[in-house]
């Protein structure tokens, strides 16, 4: 779908620190993008997104928790996504189905063609212009953060389906060449926008 970005990458990458660097930047500019993110992004997808992520549903079953992703994406489609798109809107989305494919598909488990299949029945054809990677190693990462945050139910499951996730996202790079940009975000904050922006401009995307 043109002017349909979305950003992905694992815990402690410094996804949304870079998203909000590139809004800020897109403000000043007077550029008319949409910034957005997943789960969540709108007040029915917010409401489902704090059931996935709180720490007390640990008994959620993984392929619940496959459809709560794809159901608060629906919503999230559904109020912001197309709108935006409709207008004519350039939008970035923080997460969307490479998350699923990664996370549930892969790091659960579940399957890809599984997940694959469950999110064509809920995004159709709103699938991604092109999708921008950021790349930092879970080893990498994980010493950036000083380990995982308890509170997250995603984020306290441990460096062993984290390596799952990213290797993951590998998997997918290899397989959609085409509509992945990979970014090393293993350099200073600086660079990795620099590096973003440069993608971004490269795309048509911003001038
Ligand atoms: P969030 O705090 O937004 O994490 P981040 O800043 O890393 O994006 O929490 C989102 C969590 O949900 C994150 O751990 C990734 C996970 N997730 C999935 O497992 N599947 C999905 O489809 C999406 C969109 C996110």
């Amino acid at each position: 779908m043109r002017n349909f970005v979305t950003i992905e990458g694992c815990e402690g990458v410094g996804k949304t620190y870079q998203t909000k660097l590139l809004k800020q930047y897109c403000l000043e500019k007077g550029l008319d993008v949409v910034f957005t993110r997943e789960p969540g992004g709108s007040d029915i997808a917010e409401q489902i997104r704090r059931i996935i992520l709180d720490a007390d549903n640990k008994d959620m079953d993984d392929l619940c928790e496959a459809f709560l992703y794809a159901a608060s994406r629906i919503q999230h489609l559904k109020d912001i996504v197309k709108p935006a798109l409709a207008q004519g809107k350039t939008v970035i989305c923080d997460r969307y189905v490479d998350s699923s494919y990664v996370y549930q598909g892969l790091g659960r488990g579940l399957g890809l063609d599984k997940i694959v299949r469950l999110n064509e029945i809920a995004v159709g054809e709103y699938m991604p212009e092109f999708t921008i990677f950021l790349d930092l190693s879970p080893e990498n990462a994980f010493k950036r953060k000083g380990g995982a945050d308890q509170s997250d139910r995603i984020e306290a499951v441990g460096y062993d389906f984290h390596l799952k996730v990213y290797n993951g996202y590998k998997r997918l790079i290899a397989e959609n060449p085409d509509r992945f940009e990979v970014i090393d975000a293993s350099g200073t904050k600086e660079q990795t926008q620099a590096k973003l922006r440069e993608v971004l401009v490269r795309r048509g995307v911003l001038k």
